[in-house]
């Protein structure tokens, strides 16, 4: 009788799980915009498809929507829109943004069935988008001090900028958040802490601010244009690892209490290693700020971070030089010395990147995937932060690779007819390459693997 019960208890089970799964991917008789559409778009679409974001146009009415129907269901279908270059079959990351099959076929059976507004009363509210900082008030602001003049020339820019600061005391920091100033035009910026001994820098605030990687590209003689040494001029001030990210509408990763962190000297700079401003057709400026949310006190686990290929640990096999006309496949393994515990991951390459994987495999021959895009997008490098601390083994071989296209066939490339393509010294031009895999991890330590890196931001 018991084992009846339990017989029966299992095929009623695995029956409402198959009609539940079925329910799920049957779409509705009659799709409308207030009931269907637009709680997808408000939620997937919205946060960069209005008034002054990077979107170039409002997704907020049933007319803006509908007008531009067709370009919709097509952006959704390639999975060009929402931007999010990272293959969801393969590994899963911190606020994803995809939209599932089921919300690709109501958009488009939408459309094909002419774009029905239904019960106009029942369009959901607008959702309410932060002002300001998407984390809270913070405990200090840092801000440009002067407009950077943004060149009417339609061509992307690509700066160093060092955004000097003077506090009364060393102080721990937990996160800093990018506050864009023209959210329409700054489209993505990675940023380091410049920490000046007190007695080398006399005045932070003096010397140049800015310079044009596409005028000067040599690194070194950048960084020394930008007035980053000490006053004796041949000594630099200590450099951390990265502190900050910005691309449009990503909300900083906040890492549970105790994890992360880092110590702001009394006199520094946010050194932006590289800001980029999307093409304008108008001379305008940007005087983008930085929120800085102070810590309880140090870290008690300071992250670490090591980078793969281009100035990395491991180089680039074979080195990066891609003749025109070519597919050129390279790859860059690394071998852990210790357990790690990996939190974020950044794969970078430029315009003629095309393909990008990285995995490890263990001692054990088991493989721990890590990120698959498979169509690059130059525009979208996404840091990916991982739900949970992902472990991966000492011993483990982190192996990552990248195909580039330097056909015609590539809309990117910045050359016609292709030119030959090279890494040079890390120069972040266009028309250089690179090759980088950057990891942000902790020592491991036992119970990694069940703390959640997500819980923070998904309260939103
Ligand atoms: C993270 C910000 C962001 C989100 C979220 C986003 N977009 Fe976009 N969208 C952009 C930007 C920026 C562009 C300009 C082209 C580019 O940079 O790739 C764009 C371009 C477009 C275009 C024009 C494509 C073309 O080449 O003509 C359409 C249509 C579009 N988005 C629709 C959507 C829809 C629909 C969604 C939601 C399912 C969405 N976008 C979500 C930022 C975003």
């Amino acid at each position: 009788m018991e084992i009846k019960k339990r017989i029966i208890f299992l095929i009623g089970s695995l029956l409402s799980i198959f009609i539940v799964s079925c329910n799920n991917s049957r779409l509705p008789e009659k799709i409308t915009f207030s009931e269907h559409i637009a709680p997808i778009i408000y939620q997937n679409c919205t946060s960069c498809h209005r008034t002054g974001e990077a979107g170039m146009f409002n997704l907020l009415t049933y007319q803006d929507i509908a007008s531009r129907s067709k370009v919709i269901k097509f952006v959704t279908q390639t999975r060009y829109m929402p931007p999010w270059p990272a293959d969801a079959s393969y590994t899963h990351f911190v606020n994803e943004k995809i939209l599932n099959e089921n919300e690709i076929e109501l958009i488009s059976r939408w459309v094909d069935n002419g774009c029905e507004i239904g019960d106009s009363a029942k369009i959901p509210q607008l959702p309410v988008f932060p002002v300001g900082s998407q984390l809270g008030k913070p405990d200090l602001v840092i801000r440009l001090r002067d407009a950077y003049k943004i060149k009417g020339n339609g061509k992307d820019q690509f700066l160093l900028m060092r955004v000097p600061y003077q506090i009364p005391i060393d102080t721990f920091v937990s996160v800093i958040e990018v506050v864009p100033d023209n959210r329409k035009l700054l489209h993505h910026v990675n940023a380091q802490l410049l920490s000046y001994e007190f007695d080398k820098k006399k005045d932070v605030f003096k010397g140049n601010t800015v310079v044009d990687l596409e005028v000067c590209p040599d690194k070194l003689k950048a960084y020394n244009e930008i007035g980053l040494a000490n006053d004796d001029d041949i000594t630099f001030p200590a450099l951390t690892q990265s502190v900050t990210n910005y691309l449009p509408s990503v909300v900083p990763p906040v890492y549970p209490d105790g994890i992360g962190g880092f110590k702001m000297v009394r006199k520094g700079a946010i050194f932006l290693k590289d800001i980029h401003y999307g093409p304008s057709r108008i001379d305008t400026t940007d005087q983008t700020s930085f929120n800085v949310f102070f810590a309880k006190g140090p870290p008690v686990r300071p992250l670490q971070e090591f980078q793969m290929g281009t100035f990395g640990v491991s180089p680039i096999v074979p080195a990066l030089v891609v003749a025109p006309n070519t597919l050129f496949t390279v790859h860059s393994d690394y071998t852990l010395p210790s357990d790690i515990s990996i939190l974020t991951i950044n794969p970078h390459m430029h315009l003629l990147g095309k393909f990008f994987l990285a995995y490890a495999v263990t001692l054990q021959h088991d493989t721990i995937p890590l990120i698959r895009i498979n169509k690059w997008d130059f525009r979208w490098q996404y840091f990916y932060t991982f739900e949970k601390m992902l472990k991966i083994p000492r011993g483990a071989i982190i192996h990552a690779e990248g195909v580039y296209d330097n056909t015609r066939n590539n809309p990117n490339n910045p050359f016609s007819p292709p030119r030959l393509i090279a890494e040079r010294a890390g120069s972040m031009r266009t028309s250089d390459e690179m090759f980088q895999f950057i990891v942000t991890y902790l020592p491991y330590q036992i119970g990694d693997e069940s703390i959640s890196l997500g819980s923070k931001q998904n309260k939103e």
